[in-house]
C-alpha cells in the first residue's frame, strides 16, 4: 500500500476563496504536501485528465467546469493516504457527504464538488505524474 495520494482543489472552491481553508483542513488531518501548484487547465488537458469518464453523460460538463478557472494540484503523503483522503473529502455528492468532510463543508453540488482525491494507489501515481515532473516533488 502506498502512502501517497493526489488531490486537486477545483475551480468552484478556488473562485470562492476556499483554497486556504481546504489546505488547512488537509494539513490538520495529517497529510503533508510533497508537491503543489496553482494552474489553469485547458479544455484539452482537463479532457485528458478525466479520459476515463469520456463515455459518461457528465463528461462534457466536467471538462468545461474543470477548465473554467484555476485549480490547486498537490501530491499528499500520509499513512494509508488514498483511503484516508477519500474519507476526509466525503461522498462525491456533497448532499450525501458526512458532516465535517471537505465536500460537506465547501462543495455545492455533485458536479462542482470542491476537491478531487485519487481512488487507488495506481491512479494516485498516474495523476501525480500528469501534473508534476521529478524536479517538482520530493
Ligand atoms: P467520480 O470519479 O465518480 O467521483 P469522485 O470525484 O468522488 O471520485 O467522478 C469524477 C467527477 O465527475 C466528480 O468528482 C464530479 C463529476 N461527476 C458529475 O458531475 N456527475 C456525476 O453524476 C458523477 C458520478 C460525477
Amino acid at each position: 500500500m502506498s502512502n501517497r495520494t493526489f488531490t486537486m482543489i477545483k475551480p468552484d472552491a478556488t473562485s470562492k476563496g476556499y483554497t486556504g481553508a481546504i489546505l488547512d483542513q488537509i494539513v490538520k488531518a495529517g497529510f503533508s504536501i510533497k508537491a503543489m501548484k496553482w494552474i489553469r487547465l485547458s479544455e484539452e488537458q482537463a479532457g485528458q485528465f478525466y479520459d476515463i469518464h469520456r463515455e459518461r453523460p457528465f463528461y462534457g460538463e466536467l471538462v468545461s467546469f474543470m477548465s473554467s478557472g484555476p485549480i490547486v494540484a498537490a501530491i499528499l503523503e500520509k499513512e494509508n493516504a488514498v483511503a484516508d483522503f477519500r474519507k476526509l473529502i466525503g461522498a462525491t455528492n456533497p448532499a450525501q457527504a458526512e458532516e465535517g468532510t471537505i465536500r460537506k463543508n465547501f462543495a455545492a453540488s455533485i458536479g462542482e464538488n470542491a476537491v478531487h482525491g485519487s481512488d487507488s494507489d495506481e491512479n494516485a501515481v498516474i495523476e501525480g505524474d500528469f501534473f508534476f515532473s521529478k524536479l517538482e516533488r520530493f
